[in-house]
C-alpha cells in the first residue's frame, strides 16, 4: 500500500519535472537557470513559509542572481541585480505583465487597481496621481503634522508602547482621514489594525480556501473590515458626495448614491487602506528603528533641522536621506511579481512568473562597498548616474508606485516631528526584525517615549 503509494507520487513528481522543463508549446527547456522546484505542486511554499527572507538569502547565495523555484503553485523565476530588474519592470505589457500569486488577487479582489491592465490601468493610475498631487500634499501637510503630534504626545504620555503597533495606528487614521474622508474611532482603529495585519501576514498563500489555510484567514480579515467600513458608510447616509473620488480610481463605481453594501466601494476602501497604511507604517518603523540604532545619525539629524529650520524647503537635507536609506536597506515591498509574456532566452520563459527581488538587489548592490550598512551619507554623496545605489523601493517601470510622493511627504514629516520634539528608548536591546511578506519587529517591541520638555524614561 505504501509502495503503491510512494510509486504514485514518484510519477506525478517525474512528470511535474518533465512539464516544468518545457515552454508551453512542449519545446524543451534546456538551460533553465539554476534553482530547485521541490515537490510537485507545493513547490519550495512550505520553506520559504518557514525561511522566510532567508529562503531567497541562500538560495541567492547557492544559485546567483537569477535562479529558479516554484512558489504558491508556480514555477518561478527569481531576478535580482539593479539592471535587470528594471529591464523586467521596463517591459511591462512588452516583454511582461504584473501577475501576482492568485491569494493576492483573491484577497484583493476582481476590481483591484494593481490588477487591473491596459487601458483601464492606465486611466486609474493618472486619476490617482493627479489626486495625490503636490497641491493636494500641500494642503494637508499642517493636517498631516497635527495627527503626528497627537499620536506621539499620547505615546509620551504613557509608560511605554507597543512601538509598532502604535505606528500603525497612526497610518490607518492618516489614511483614512486624508485619503477616505473618513474617522475612525480609537477602538475601531485597534480592529482594523489587527484584521490588516492577518491581511498582509496571509497575503502570499497557498491558494487553497479552508480552514486553517493563510488564503481562508485573509479572506475572513477581509470580511470583517468590509463590514466595519460599511458600517462608517452607512453612518455617513452614503452620500456620494462624501466620498473623495479617489476611491473611483480604485474601482468604486461612485456615480450612484453609495451603498452599505456595495462591494466595489468595499473593495476599493479596503485596497486603498491597505495600500497608504501597511507599507508607510513599515516604512516608518525601519526609520525609527535605524535611528535607535544609529544615535549619531539621531543626532546629526536633529542638527540639520536646527541648522536648516523646522520647514526647510530649500531641497534635500541629511533629513531626507535617512529616510531615502532606512527605505532603502529595508524596503516595505521586498519584490514584484510579473509574467513573461515572451521568453527571454532559455533563462526567462514564456508565461513564467518572474518575481523581480528589490530586497535582494539592495543587500547585494555591487556599487556599493557596504550595501548592508545604513549609512545616510550615501545619499549626499553619490554621483548621480549610474554609480548611484540602487533604489527599488517603489518599483519601476508603468508600475512605479503611485503612492511614492504621498509616502515620501507623510515619513519625512514623521522623521522630523520624532527627532525635533521627541527623545525615545526601545525597551528591548537589539530587537530582531521580520522582513517578510514586510518588515516589522519580530517579537512585541515595547519603547518608551518623552518629549523634550516632558518625563524622561
Ligand atoms: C513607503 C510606502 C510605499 C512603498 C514602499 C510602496 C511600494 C510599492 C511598489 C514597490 C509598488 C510596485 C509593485 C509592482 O511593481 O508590482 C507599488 C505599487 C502600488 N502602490 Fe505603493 N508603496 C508605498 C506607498 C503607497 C501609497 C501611500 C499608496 C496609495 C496612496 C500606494 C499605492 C500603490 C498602488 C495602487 C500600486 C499599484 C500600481 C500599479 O499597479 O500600477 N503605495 N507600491
Amino acid at each position: 500500500m505504501l509502495e503503491t503509494a510512494f510509486l504514485i507520487f514518484l510519477v506525478i513528481f517525474l512528470l511535474m519535472k518533465y512539464l516544468m522543463a518545457r515552454d508551453t508549446d512542449g519545446t524543451v527547456l534546456p538551460s533553465l537557470p539554476p534553482g530547485s522546484l521541490g515537490w510537485p505542486v507545493i513547490g519550495e511554499t512550505f520553506k520559504l513559509a518557514v525561511q522566510k527572507v532567508n529562503f531567497f538569502r541562500e538560495r541567492r547565495r547557492l544559485y546567483g542572481r537569477i535562479f529558479k523555484t516554484h512558489l504558491f503553485g508556480n514555477p518561478v523565476i527569481r531576478v535580482t541585480g539593479n539592471k535587470n530588474v528594471r529591464e523586467i519592470l521596463q517591459g511591462e505589457n512588452k516583454t511582461v505583465k504584473s501577475s501576482y500569486p492568485s491569494s493576492i488577487r483573491t484577497l484583493l479582489g476582481p476590481n483591484a487597481l494593481s490588477m487591473s491592465e491596459g487601458l483601464l490601468h492606465k486611466s486609474r493610475k493618472v486619476q490617482l496621481m493627479q489626486y495625490l498631487s503636490p497641491e493636494f500634499l500641500r494642503k494637508h501637510r499642517s493636517g498631516f503634522v497635527d495627527l503626528i503630534d497627537d499620536h506621539m504626545l499620547r505615546w509620551s504620555s504613557e509608560p511605554s508602547v507597543d512601538i509598532y503597533l502604535e505606528i500603525r495606528a497612526l497610518f490607518t487614521e492618516m489614511a483614512a482621514k486624508f485619503l477616505v474622508d473618513i474617522d475612525i474611532l480609537l477602538e475601531t482603529n485597534r480592529r482594523i489594525k489587527e484584521l490588516y495585519q492577518q491581511f498582509t501576514d496571509n497575503i502570499f498563500s497557498l491558494p487553497v480556501n479552508l480552514p486553517g489555510f493563510g488564503l481562508y484567514k485573509g479572506l475572513r480579515a477581509k470580511k470583517e473590515l468590509k463590514k466595519i467600513f460599511a458600517a462608517i458608510i452607512e453612518e455617513k447616509g452614503g452620500k456620494v458626495s462624501e466620498f473623495p473620488s479617489l476611491l473611483q480610481a480604485y474601482g468604486a463605481d461612485l456615480d450612484d448614491y453609495a451603498r452599505p453594501d456595495d462591494e466595489r466601494l468595499l473593495d476599493a476602501i479596503v485596497e486603498l487602506m491597505w495600500n497608504a497604511s501597511e507599507t508607510v507604517s513599515s516604512g516608518a518603523f525601519a526609520i525609527i528603528y535605524h535611528l535607535t540604532r544609529n544615535p549619531a545619525v539621531l543626532q546629526k539629524v536633529r542638527e540639520d533641522i536646527e541648522s536648516q529650520g523646522i520647514d526647510n524647503t530649500s531641497g534635500p537635507s541629511y533629513l531626507d536621506s535617512v529616510v531615502k536609506e532606512a527605505l532603502r536597506v529595508t524596503p516595505p515591498v521586498g519584490g514584484a511579481y510579473r509574467k513573461m509574456n515572451k521568453s527571454i532566452g532559455y533563462t526567462l520563459p514564456k508565461n513564467w512568473t518572474v518575481i523581480c527581488g528589490f530586497r535582494d538587489t539592495h543587500e547585494n548592490d555591487v556599487t556599493l562597498s557596504d550595501p548592508l550598512e545604513f549609512n545616510p551619507d550615501r545619499w549626499l554623496q553619490a554621483p548621480e548616474g549610474k554609480d548611484r545605489a540602487a533604489f527599488l523601493t517603489f518599483g519601476g517601470g508603468l508600475r512605479i508606485c503611485p503612492g511614492k510622493n504621498y509616502a515620501m511627504v507623510v515619513l519625512r514629516l514623521f522623521t522630523r516631528q520624532l527627532c525635533n520634539r521627541f527623545a525615545w528608548k526601545f525597551l528591548t536591546k537589539d530587537p530582531e526584525l521580520v522582513l517578510f511578506p514586510a518588515p516589522k519587529p519580530k517579537h512585541t517591541l515595547h519603547a518608551c517615549f518623552f518629549d523634550k520638555f516632558g518625563k524622561a524614561c
